[in-house]
């Protein structure tokens, strides 16, 4: 009885949101979901929007020009300022920064500094919301000469990332009573589903993975899994699993060979979670790539912060910066230099401490770092 007032505020205070969404998703839905559809310029380049970022993003995006400069790749940096300005009392990006992701489809951000207090939104959730960037994508691969309890980790993690426990809904039902809602719609699940089925499709990996707890959350993820099993049907070939999330954690640390032939797929808070499970598996975010899919455009980002503690010093280690932006070559099927790249990198830091950074327990600066990948190109 005592629920029954805010429970019927809660549920108008839903309706508008769903209905927009539906209606936004269903626009957006299509079988190809997630494809560059970018052209090069007449002088056989493409243009990439770069948001060099905060604190270290300066630094380790130099390394990442430097690179791609010796490197040769057809990439013409197009860098905006991504400062939010505030538009109608809410956190908005500057149209000129919207203008050129827009414009360039793709781009390359480097950590954003949140901050704390009232009143402020993430910028990275703005971006995401902003771009409609509706899968996380996180490759976490072993790297050699980096020793972590696992030399054989090699997991493909895809977040749904628009909606579910982050939809931001929450409100006070009572004094000492909060309420929050983990919006769940089908399309969102299609669009996220369908990705990691092409992903598999083009990886070569034989099997999508839905990671939930339909077993708790009987509605919500229950409608996860059944797109899920509705989806799975255009891609025969791929065989769809299913796997509650503790299950999959408990099994993931004891072991992660299984995970290997698999793409996991999964709602957006579980995804939140595991990605950075898995990235500690491989020795933690400074080394962890990842990709922002959207239908129309995508964004590729390190998943670590600003580290304002080695801010201007010459210490930030460029790595996850470098494989996400290898990630996006390949996005833009520029595979040749991804690989040229990427086995730079890889290379170097299996080359010894005096090569690499102190977070990967070397002795080397940035600069150093990035001109013994230079050599290995
Ligand atoms: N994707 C993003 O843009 C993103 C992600 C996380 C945090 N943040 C923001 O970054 C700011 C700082 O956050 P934090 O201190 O909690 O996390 P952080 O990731 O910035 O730093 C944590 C620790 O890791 C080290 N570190 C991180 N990246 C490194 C790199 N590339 N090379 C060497 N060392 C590295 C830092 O020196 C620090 O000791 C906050 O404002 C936070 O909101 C942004």
């Amino acid at each position: 009885m005592l629920l029954s007032r805010p429970l019927c505020r809660s549920a108008a205070f839903v309706r508008p949101l769903r209905s927009i969404s539906i209606k936004t998703l269903r626009r957006n839905a299509s079988t190809e979901v997630a494809e560059f559809k970018g052209t090069k310029n007449a002088d056989g380049k493409y243009t990439v929007t770069m948001i060099e970022g905060d604190g270290i993003g300066v630094e380790i995006s130099a390394a990442v020009k430097d690179i791609y400069a010796a490197a040769k790749v057809p990439i013409i940096w197009e860098a905006v300022d991504v400062t939010p300005i505030l538009k109608d009392g809410k956190t908005a990006i500057p149209d000129v920064a919207i203008d050129s992701v827009k414009r360039n489809l793709v781009a390359l951000k480097g950590p954003l500094a949140t901050p704390i207090g009232k009143g402020h939104v993430s910028l990275n959730l703005t971006l995401r919301r902003t771009f409609n960037l509706f899968a996380n994508l996180r490759p976490c691969r072993s790297v050699v000469g980096y020793k972590t309890p696992y030399d054989n980790v090699d997991t493909v993690l895809i977040r749904e990332n628009t909606e579910g426990e982050y939809s931001g809904i929450e409100h006070v039902v009572v004094d000492g009573v909060v309420q929050s809602i983990k919006l769940i719609t089908r399309p969102a699940c299609e669009r996220v589903i369908r990705y990691a089925f092409q992903h598999a499709r083009a990886t070569g990996k034989p099997k999508v993975l839905v990671v939930h707890k339909a077993t708790i959350m009987k509605m919500s993820d229950g409608l996860f899994l059944s797109t899920a099993k509705e989806i799975a049907k255009e891609y025969p070939e791929i065989e769809l699993g299913a796997e509650l999330l503790d299950n999959t954690c408990l099994k993931i640390v004891t072991d992660p060979e299984p995970y290997k032939p698999v793409v996991m797929v999964m709602p957006n808070l579980y995804g939140d979670i595991l990605s950075d499970m898995c990235s500690g598996l491989i020795g933690g975010l400074g080394l962890t790539p990842s990709g922002n899919m959207g239908d129309e455009v995508s964004i590729f980002e390190a998943v670590h912060g600003s580290a304002p503690d080695i801010a201007g010093k010459g210490l930030a280690n460029p790595t996850a910066l470098l494989l996400s932006s290898v990630m996006m070559l390949r996005h833009m099927k520029l595979n040749d230099y991804a690989d040229k790249i990427e086995n730079a990198v890889l290379t170097t830091i299996a080359s010894g401490p005096e090569n690499i950074t102190r977070d990967l327990k070397g002795t080397a600066g940035t600069k150093h770092f990035t001109e013994q990948i230079i050599r290995r190109l």
